[in-house]
């Protein structure tokens, strides 16, 4: 069970001085039931504009659950959750200025590599030759630029990792959360932003992100 004790382990060199800066993000005592399981309980956490976090602790203690509250993916059972000022609780996911890679990928099998990375731009109505730019710049980004005609059953699992990192990348969201996203990946820019490579994640426009390494 997730808890306040397991939480945190702020990434040093990430880390900005709570102080220094207002709470970007923030959950406040959020508690999350599963039918009659707590899979988070009580917790509450503060992260400042530019840090990246790493969520540690063992397997089932409500990691990947945290990231979908959130997400907007789930709704807590209690407490709520602030982006800046505002209250984004209840909001749907697609409202949220934040993208989630997820532990299992979860890419469009029926789509090709080109438009699982063009979803969300297409969803945000983004002009067809700007999307193009936009789509090549992010698989460029992650190794895969030979890649964008094939569909997610064509490429190993480190590949659909990499398309889903780009395709969260690719609406520039202002919280970036990535749930084991990046084990698999041989890819330079997934392993830096694993390591919480500052410049990599300045260089990708990221303000911060939530990982479950
Ligand atoms: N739909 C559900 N109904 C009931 N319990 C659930 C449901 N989904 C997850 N759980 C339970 O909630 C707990 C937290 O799950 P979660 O996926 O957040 O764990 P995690 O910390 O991400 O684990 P891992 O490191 O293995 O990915 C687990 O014990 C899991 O069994
Ligand atoms: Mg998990």
């Amino acid at each position: 069970m997730m808890t306040n004790s397991v939480l945190k382990d702020r990434t040093e060199s990430m880390a900005t001085p709570v102080s220094a800066v207002p709470a970007h993000v923030r959950i406040v005592n959020v508690t999350k039931r599963l039918g009659s399981f707590t899979a988070v309980n009580d917790v509450s956490l503060e992260i400042p504009r530019g840090e990246m976090l790493t969520l540690l602790g063992p397997s089932g203690c409500g990691k990947s659950t945290t990231l979908r509250l959130l997400a907007g993916f789930y709704q807590p059972s209690e407490g709520e959750i602030f982006l800046g000022d505002e209250r984004i609780t209840m909001l749907p996911p697609n409202q949220r200025r934040m993208t989630m890679v997820f532990q299992e990928y979860a890419l469009f099998p029926h789509l090709s590599v080109a438009e699982n990375v063009g979803y969300g731009l297409k969803r945000r109505r983004m002009p067809g030759p700007q999307a193009q730019m936009r789509i090549n710049e992010m698989l460029e980004l992650v190794g895969l630029s030979g890649a964008a005609g094939k569909y997610p059953h064509q490429m190993s699992g480190g590949q659909q990792q990499r398309v889903a990192l780009a395709r969260a990348l690719a609406v520039d969201p202002e919280v970036l959360l990535l749930d084991e996203p990046l084990s698999e990946s041989r890819c330079e820019a997934a392993r830096a932003l694993a390591r919480g490579d500052r410049p990599i994640a300045e260089s990708l426009g990221q303000d911060h992100g939530f990982r479950d390494p």
